[in-house]
């Protein structure tokens, strides 16, 4: 059965039949289709073309159709050209001639938006309520270790000593832009494309916001032209998927890093990694390795989609059916790795001691000693000089920070006072660090509770 047949003498060749099928993807919009379509039976019965009893029939129909579709022998044998054709040919042995109605005034090009819409608005909720699960997590972590001392990195050498919850708060930070990201594309993929048409819009008189707000979407679109070749939706869910997935990516490589035996801070546990064939000491961190990895296939896909669109004329062109897989993958890739980053963190432990003692035993505290040194009046370029001589003779010597005495430092640079020995120890430095956003235990504490705050509403209570 085909949509478009009767312009035809011949059917499609076997190979193009083949090349342009998507029932074997679009297939997962099934549910979107059959409630787009009751939707759509109801806005008919609204313009006349529909009495209420077959309006009923139809529904009913689809009722018994979206049953059947949650079982694998519906697509037993199915060889549709796409997902819309296969609910329609299944529709008719249902209600046989009274199916020819159903598409009355309506296209696949919209019919198509209206499936992806409907698609991703559950799936950006399902992936919402994973990125809060993750958060929560996360928050969780800090709070068992909240005066854990980390030196904090740039360039990956030892930089200035952060407390374990602020370096973790930096994630949170990304997850809750993530999360905002993900609302936003949800307000752009909430509006209603049901009525374009073709391109040029319906020739029957439908009530889109009567439909709009049928099927829960916030308004309408405007432009029918526009629906037709629009995946600007689409893109934007992509696009926060794409970013999710770095910031996951990025944690990953992190904790990759702190739970090898060079680090050791961090122990993963045993539900999260895994061995090797050969050889038996190893344990592996897989999962986050694999999480890093699949960053790779969100932004192919996320490209992919970017690619295909770039170019079009408008207004629909068959390339758009590109969009599914892409689309399918990029919201599978990201469900899973945040799925499975909530289960890593859950099962991480920190050996706070170790980080303390990385922190302890570098420099780290050179900024602390020359910003005391700035705040007691001398020029802060002369004060780094100051530090940084002070940190060259330590090198020269093998000192730490915890070797030097009050005297020595004093007698090292005039510009030093006794009291400010006491910043050899990386916390005290840290104290000084009080604006809102630094890592004083101050600030850090009120972050975290800021933060419980923004959870709460992120998860609804
Ligand atoms: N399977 C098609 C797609 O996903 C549906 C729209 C078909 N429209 C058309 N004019 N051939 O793009």
């Amino acid at each position: 059965m085909k949509l478009w047949g009767g312009r035809f003498e011949t059917g499609p060749s076997e190979v193009f039949e083949r090349f342009s099928g998507s029932l074997h993807f679009d297939k997962r919009l099934i549910e979107a289709d059959i409630r787009g379509s009751q939707a759509f039976a109801r806005a008919l019965e609204r313009v006349g073309i529909l009495t209420a009893d077959e309006r009923q029939q139809l529904v009913e129909a689809f009722d018994a159709l979206l049953a059947e579709s949650r079982e694998p022998a519906f697509y037993e044998g199915a060889d549709d050209e796409d997902v819309h054709t296969l609910v329609i040919r299944k529709l008719k042995a249902k209600v046989a001639g009274l199916a020819d109605k159903i598409h009355t005034g309506r296209s696949r090009n919209e019919q198509v938006s209206l499936d992806i819409r409907l698609w991703l608005r559950d799936q950006i909720d399902i992936t919402r309520e994973l990125l809060a699960a993750l958060m929560q997590a996360m928050l969780k972590l800090a709070r068992q270790y909240p005066d854990a001392v980390i030196p904090g990195y740039t360039h990956l050498r030892r930089a200035q000593a952060v407390l374990w919850p602020h370096y973790l708060l930096a994630y949170f930070e990304m997850f809750a832009r993530d999360y905002e990201r993900f609302t936003q594309a949800r307000a752009r993929v909430n509006v209603l494309p049901l009525g374009s048409g073709a391109l040029a819009g319906s020739g029957f008189p439908f009530d889109r916001e009567a439909i709009a707000k049928d099927l829960g979407f916030d308004s309408i679109t405007r432009n029918s032209m526009d629906v037709s070749g629009d995946r600007d939706f689409a893109l934007d869910f992509m696009y926060a998927a794409s970013t999710a997935m770095m910031h996951l990516s990025r944690i990953s490589e992190d904790w990759i890093l702190y739970s090898s035996e060079e680090f050791r801070w961090l122990e993963l546990g045993d539900g999260v990694t895994s061995g090797s064939s050969l050889m038996p000491q190893k344990k592996n961190p897989d999962s986050l390795e694999l999480i890093r990895g699949k960053c790779g296939r969100v932004f192919g896909s996320f490209t992919s989609l970017f690619v295909t669109m770039k170019g079009l004329p408008m207004t629909y062109n068959r390339d758009m059916q590109e969009d599914k897989e892409p689309i399918f993958e990029a919201a599978d890739q990201l469900a899973g790795s945040l799925e499975m980053m909530q289960v890593v963190v859950e099962s991480a432990t920190l050996r706070p001691e170790i980080p303390a003692a990385a922190a302890e035993d570098s420099w780290v505290v050179a900024t602390d000693l020359a910003e005391a040194l700035a705040r007691n009046g001398t020029p802060f370029h002369k004060a780094h000089q100051i530090a940084g001589r002070l940190v060259l003779e330590s090198v020269r010597a093998g000192k730490k920070p915890s070797d030097w005495t009050a005297e020595e430092l004093v007698a090292f640079a005039p510009e030093f006072t006794a009291e400010m020995a006491k910043l050899f120890v990386p916390t005290e430095g840290m104290k000084t660090r009080v604006v809102p956003g630094g890592t004083s235990p101050k600030s850090v504490a009120s972050a975290l509770d800021q933060a419980d705050v923004r959870l709460a509403q992120m998860l609804g209570k």
